[in-house]
């Protein structure tokens, strides 16, 4: 029987050391692309793939990301005396229902697998999804609902995969690809930021995950992985053999927003393509390329 999938946990507890000074005091996720933090990127994919409940996996100083999703009454109240209905619309559609989202503290950043475990009172015997905000997705249907439509019907674990440049590999978590049915790939092997010579293929796991519950059994039993940290990646690669685990090619580009290099591209991509700002966002680009003469 595949379980039911109505739950996603948004693992915000890290550092975000590879984005100083912004991050400082600003939680990375709070990042803006164009005109909405990354955070609500990824809660709003997470909607449009029928996701009702969401669990932050926080830590100190990220205060503002409780905030950014609570009433905010001062600026409600001057945005009613000042007529600003659509600005009010905004706020209020973004609210989630009361009771649907859950925060809960992972006092230490011992790493991703063990920020996940942190949520596990929280799942109980369902499928959950997690979403790494500052892997932005960009493309005409979400990235977690294309996984989730084939997660209802195949079951397992499915995890988002693209492929990258070979000399690459050391920055992802790599699979070893079994029978190749086109947008799945079967999993037979997880390795962990592999050097080029040890890359079992060009398959990067970016952060779109819908796993089974059992992976909670496998991190609670895990000890610290690569970079002394408690890896996710190692307690799915136990999970391999236990349920059917697939790769799944996604469509749309997904943009790393927690370098700053592929943050900017994300903020000129996803400008480009806005509806509003889009001609000037265009403008000013071509404008830079061409006292640049690229
Ligand atoms: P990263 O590997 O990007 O680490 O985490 P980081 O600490 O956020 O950033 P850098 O590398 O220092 O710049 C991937 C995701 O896992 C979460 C992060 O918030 C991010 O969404 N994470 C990581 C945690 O929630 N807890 C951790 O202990 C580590």
């Amino acid at each position: 029987m595949i379980k039911p999938l109505k739950k996603a946990i948004f693992p915000v507890g890290g550092l975000g050391t590879r984005f100083l000074p912004a991050t400082k005091s600003m939680p990375k996720e709070m990042l803006t692309v164009v005109d909405k933090p990354l955070i609500q990127y990824a809660v709003e994919e997470a909607y449009a793939a029928g996701i009702e409940e969401i669990i932050f996996v926080t830590g100190r100083g990220k205060s503002a990301l409780e905030d950014h999703f609570d009433h905010s009454y001062e600026l409600e109240d001057t945005l009613t005396r000042r007529g600003k209905k659509p600005e009010l619309e905004l706020l209020k559609k973004m609210l989630p229902v009361p009771g649907n989202i859950a925060y809960v503290r992972q006092q230490e950043p011992q790493g991703l697998g063990h920020a996940v475990w942190c949520a596990r009172n929280l799942i109980g015997d369902e499928a959950v999804a997690v979403l790494l905000a500052d892997d932005l997705v960009h493309g005409d249907v979400a990235c977690l609902k294309q996984m989730a439509d084939t997660y209802r019907q195949v079951g397992g674990n499915i995890i988002a995969v693209m492929e990258v440049p070979h000399e690459h590999t050391s920055r992802y978590g790599i699979l070893k690809p079994g029978a190749d049915k086109g947008k799945l790939v079967e999993v037979q092997g997880l390795v962990e930021k592999p050097s080029p010579d040890k890359a079992p293929s060009d398959l990067a796991v970016i952060g779109r995950y819908i796993l089974q519950p059992e992976v909670f059994a496998h991190l609670a039993a895990q000890e610290p992985g690569a970079g002394g940290e408690i890896q996710l990646t190692d307690s799915m690669a136990r999970m391999i053999g236990q349920v059917p685990f697939h790769g799944f090619r996604f469509e749309g580009k997904r943009y790393d927003c927690g370098d700053k290099a592929g943050f900017i591209e994300a903020n000129m991509a996803l400008g480009v393509a806005h509806p509003i700002l889009g001609k000037s966002v265009r403008q000013a680009v071509a404008d830079i390329a061409r006292t640049l003469k690229l």
